[in-house]
């Protein structure tokens, strides 16, 4: 499978940022693809690149998007395209400005924003009908961890996410998971390479269970958490992840293409 470097900006970047981002990476991609003699025709790195950014940076994501080849999408969306719903996000809307992918259900998400797994299982399914790859977020707490409760937490998130979907969606339609252990996120503690990749086996186990075993072999997992161009070589030689999905060293362009060479 093709493996997935995704970044999650958060809240981070105006459009004009975004635009000097953007810039950057064009300029950096160019040189490897230079470097490597790639013609122009042929992606540079082995791996898709998407980048999630806020909703009101999409616009110029995308004019970047169809020239560099790289996917985008928004960190969140609601499960209702159209309606009196204000302040949320139309997951049909931003399929039409040209996002291919949709994040959901990241731990912040869930612990600052309340969203519970039914809450995700509908988003889950309403980014599949607009056409918007989810990359579905899946992951335990220190103290789930420490309670020795990780496996139940992220088998309850994931068959809580795909709740929906089982059956003809699941069989049919690409996604993606990310297990993002949340003591990891944003404090600089990177699960170990056998940690993720135990916790990555675990995952591909219960999507046998839930999708049979070719649908479950087919789905990227990806891990995220602390995930930096110094961990990254060695976590992405680990069975079973099939890529990143990266916050903070995301906002530096040269960082979060580091990250992505390594897959
Ligand atoms: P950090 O890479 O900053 O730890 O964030 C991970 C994350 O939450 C990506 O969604």
């Amino acid at each position: 499978m093709r493996k997935i470097c995704a970044a999650n900006w958060k809240l981070n970047f105006s459009p004009d940022e975004a635009r000097r981002y953007f810039v950057e990476w064009s300029e950096l991609v160019g040189t490897i693809q230079q470097a490597r003699q790639t013609p122009e025709q042929t992606a540079p790195l082995n791996c898709d690149v998407v980048f999630f950014t806020p909703a009101y940076d999409l616009p110029v994501a995308v004019e970047f998007a169809v020239k560099n080849g790289f996917q985008i999408g928004p960190q969140n969306i609601y499960f209702v395209n159209s309606g009196a719903f204000t302040g949320e996000i139309s997951p049909q809307a931003v399929r039409a400005l040209g996002a291919e992918v949709a994040l959901i259900g990241h731990s912040e998400r869930r612990t600052l924003f309340g969203e519970t797994d039914e809450a995700i299982a509908k988003k889950v399914k309403a980014s599949m009908s607009a056409d918007l790859m989810p990359i579905l977020c899946v992951g335990e707490s220190l103290a789930e961890r420490e309670s020795n409760q990780t496996k139940d937490i992220v088998g309850r998130q994931l068959r809580g996410g795909l709740e929906l979907i089982i059956g003809d969606f699941a069989q049919s339609r690409r996604f993606t998971i990310a297990y993002e252990p949340v003591w990891a996120i944003g404090t600089g503690k990177v699960a170990t390479p056998a940690q993720a990749s135990d916790m990555h086996a675990e995952i591909r186990t219960e999507l046998e269970t839930l999708l049979g075993k070719k649908r479950a072999h087919e789905i990227p997992i990806l891990y995220g958490g602390s995930v930096k161009p110094e961990n990254a070589r060695e976590l992405a030689s680990q069975a079973n992840i099939d890529g990143f999905l990266v916050g903070g060293a995301s906002l530096k362009p040269k960082d979060f293409l580091a990250i992505a060479a390594t897959l």
